[in-house]
């Protein structure tokens, strides 16, 4: 198999993950993409959950937008992404992507998987997709922040002015 270029993305949510360049300049480049080398979207989350998740489990990433938290993921079983949004998505060597909203994807696809061993994942989506997702799957992190400490908020408020101010540049 061709060996992809790869590199390491320097700062502190994103010390150990690996991309593969190519998929890093098609996904940055494409029309009102909103995240870029410095802020790829709430990565901790799932670096920490993938240390803790055994590899032979399914992961089911609910609301995963670009997905480059599929490559915390390439020595599980299988990582499946799914979101609404027809944005390019990165993709690893077990990666799917669905592009559904998940409310459909629980209905049509959840049947599919075995529920001793896969975890889904819901992180920074919404309350209504939490509920359903939680009453879903039997191992799950469903995760939407409120009432943070001021240096948590701090960090959030700064990541989503980074989202505006690339959103505004692409507008333009
Ligand atoms: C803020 S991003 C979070 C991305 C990622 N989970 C993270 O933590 O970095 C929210 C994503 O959820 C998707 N989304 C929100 N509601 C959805 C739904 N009901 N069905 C599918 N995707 C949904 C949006 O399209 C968006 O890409």
């Amino acid at each position: 198999m061709e060996k992809k270029e790869r590199f390491i993305v320097k700062g502190r949510q994103m010390k150990k993950l690996n991309l593969p360049k190519d998929q890093c300049d098609a996904i940055f480049n494409q029309k009102y993409c909103d995240i870029d080398y410095e802020f790829m979207g709430f990565l901790d989350v799932y670096e920490s959950l993938s240390k803790i998740v055994p590899k032979y489990w399914s992961i089911v990433d609910l609301g995963c937008a670009y997905a480059p938290q599929c490559f915390y993921f390439e020595k599980h079983k299988e990582y499946v992404g799914v979101d609404v949004s027809g944005c390019l998505k990165f993709k690893a060597g077990n990666t799917k992507h669905f592009r559904m909203p998940i409310e459909k994807f629980i209905k049509e696809h959840s049947s599919e998987f075995n529920m001793d061993e896969t975890f889904a994942i819901c992180s920074y989506v919404g309350d209504q997709s939490m509920k359903i997702v939680r009453q879903t799957f039997k191992n799950v992190f469903t995760y939407y922040p409120h009432g943070m400490s001021l240096g948590e908020s701090k960090k959030i408020g700064i990541m989503i002015k980074k989202i505006k101010k690339i959103k505004d540049k692409n507008a333009k």
